[in-house]
Formats: structure tokens, C-alpha cells, sequence
């Protein structure tokens, strides 16, 4: 269960810059708007639904059948994927993505200073979760809105065990069409192909990236990435830290067709651009250390 709708108006102290909503009974969220750029987050999944500059088209994309449902994921914006990316390594029947995107998380704090505005998040276990990953931990999502969008997953090892993890900051950049955008900032670089899943087998990134088909790919890359979307006359940029891959996905025509919360045509809208700790790159966290993964998005005139 969420923090209500009362305690979470207490906790952001009747700040201008916050406003709490609950779009669908029992799931709570919060509209932020700042000097320079306007958002929201759920406390489901500490998850950003939408965000963009003041006066700019979406830069996130939001599927229209998305549903808002405690403990199913919602398509769109900035899912946090963790203690896992993509299926469970030894166990399937465990939910893709791992839980904390399906969770509700605890607000800690907003504040606001000039022209940022900061919420912080924490998801520490409980039995459900140790019945899907029996290992002690802290999250801490700290999401910062100014003319950028900044997204911060701390993760803590409070336990007395030694685990490995796995994690996605999955990003869903809305644009005006897959077929007039170009993917720089992975050229050069080697990715795992999800598709075909030769996980041994690395596949050399010769050119930019042009989304043609489904791509579902792990890229070895610590680069940021720069989305040129010729439709938009922009470009945004993704730029990470924590991270030594890259995942990029688009599921494309019949792959759309057999997703419920996704419009048939809807991967025409958008590409997932995902900071990442996925395949081989998987931090240990030993005994009270931590690991922080952080994503920074933003727009830039096309150039
Ligand atoms: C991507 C994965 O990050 O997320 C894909 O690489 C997956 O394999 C996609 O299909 C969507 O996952 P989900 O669980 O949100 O449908």
C-alpha cells in the first residue's frame, strides 16, 4: 500500500511546486512543475511517467493503453528495473524486470531549490520481496527535475550476504517517428543480441543506429547516446554514469500486436534508451557497499 494521498500533502509541505494526484483509486502521484520544465512520478515503481521542457512536446513517451494497476508495470516513462533486467537468470517464473518497479515505494523528501526540484524515494524489503530475492537492501531513486531530467537508483546491501544484481533505468524517449530518427553513441561498440540470444556471441555496432526492425539489444558501452529525431526538429540526449551497458529496445510491428498495453502501431512512437547494468555487467554488493546507476536526460536543438 501506498503513503496516502493526506501524508504525502504533509511530507511536500503545501510547496507550489508539487501537487498530489491519484489518477486511478489507490495510486498516487505527483505532479511536479518547475521554472523550466513540468513532470510527474508515481510512487508506484518511484516511477516518471512524463517530462519535458516547458513548452516542448513529451520527451517521454507514455503508452495510451497503459494501465495503472498496484503490482503490474506500467508502459512508459521510466520504469526502475531491479534486482534484475529482463527474465529471471535461473528462475522464469519470476516477474521480468525484478520487483521494484511493481512496488510501491516511501517518500521520503521533496525540496525544491531555484529552479530544482528533487523527490526522493526508498524501497527496503519485505516479505513479499524476500520471497522473489532473499537478500537485505536499500533503494534510494532520487529524481531531479530542472531543465534536465535526472534519475539516481542507490542500491544498498544491508544484509550480511554477498549478491550480484542486475538493473535498467528503462527509458521510454517518445518520438515522432521510428522511422526518422538516428541513434548515435553506440557505433563502435559491441551488444548482445536479445533476439537471437547468442549471449557469447558479441555483435560489432559498425554505423549509427537506425531503428529498421525489433531491435532488443545489450550494448558494452559506457557512451551517452543522442536520439536525432528529424519529425521534432530535436535531439534528445541520454547521458549515464554507473553504468558499463547501454540496452536499447524497440519491439516493432508484430511484437507491438501481441503487447496488451501497447497500441499496435505504437512502437512507431517511441525507443527504449536504458543506463544499465545488464548481461556480463553486473555489480557485486558485498556487505554494507552500494552501487549507484544514474541516467540524465535532456533535449538539444538537432544541429
Ligand atoms: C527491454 C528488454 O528492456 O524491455 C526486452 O530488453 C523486453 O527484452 C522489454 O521485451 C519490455 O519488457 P516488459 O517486461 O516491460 O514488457
Amino acid at each position: 500500500m501506498s503513503q496516502s494521498i493526506e501524508d504525502l500533502t504533509t511530507l511536500l509541505k503545501g510547496k507550489p511546486e508539487f501537487a498530489v494526484t491519484e489518477p486511478e483509486p489507490g495510486f498516487p502521484v505527483i505532479e511536479v512543475t518547475t521554472p523550466v520544465s513540468a513532470g510527474t512520478v508515481a510512487l508506484h515503481g518511484a516511477q516518471v511517467l512524463t517530462w519535458a521542457p516547458t513548452e516542448h512536446p513529451p520527451v517521454l513517451y507514455v503508452s495510451p493503453k497503459a494501465k495503472m494497476v498496484p503490482g503490474q508495470p506500467v508502459r512508459g516513462g521510466v520504469p526502475i528495473c531491479w534486482p534484475w533486467f529482463s527474465a529471471h537468470p535461473e528462475d522464469p517464473s519470476k516477474p521480468s524486470h525484478g520487483f521494484a518497479r511493481t512496488r510501491f515505494w516511501e517518500l521520503l523528501s521533496g525540496d525544491v531549490d531555484g529552479k530544482v526540484v528533487t523527490l526522493v524515494f526508498r524501497l527496503v524489503p519485505d516479505e513479499e520481496t524476500k520471497a522473489l530475492f532473499p537478500h537485505d537492501f536499500e533503494l534510494t531513486a532520487t529524481i531531479r527535475m530542472a531543465d534536465k531530467l535526472r534519475i539516481g537508483l542507490k542500491m544498498r546491501n544491508t544484509g550480511d550476504d554477498v549478491y550480484k544484481v542486475s538493473s535498467a533505468l528503462h527509458t521510454y524517449l517518445s518520438v515522432g517517428h521510428i522511422d526518422r530518427i538516428q541513434l548515435e553513441g553506440v557505433k563502435g561498440s559491441h551488444y548482445i543480441d536479445q533476439l537471437t540470444s547468442a549471449e557469447e556471441e558479441d555483435v560489432y555496432q559498425e554505423k549509427n543506429l537506425q531503428i529498421k526492425g525489433e531491435v532488443d539489444r545489450i550494448y558494452k558501452s559506457m557512451s551517452s547516446v543522442l536520439i536525432r529525431d528529424l519529425d521534432r526538429h530535436r535531439s534528445v540526449f541520454v547521458d549515464k554514469a554507473g553504468s558499463r551497458s547501454t540496452v536499447i529496445w524497440n519491439p516493432w510491428k508484430d511484437k507491438s500486436k501481441s503487447i496488451k498495453d501497447l497500441p499496435d502501431k505504437g512502437y512507431q512512437e517511441f525507443v527504449c534508451v536504458e543506463a544499465a547494468n545488464a548481461g556480463t555487467d553486473k555489480p557485486t554488493l558485498s556487505p554494507g557497499s552500494s552501487h549507484t546507476i544514474q541516467t540524465v536526460i535532456g533535449l538539444r536543438p538537432l544541429g
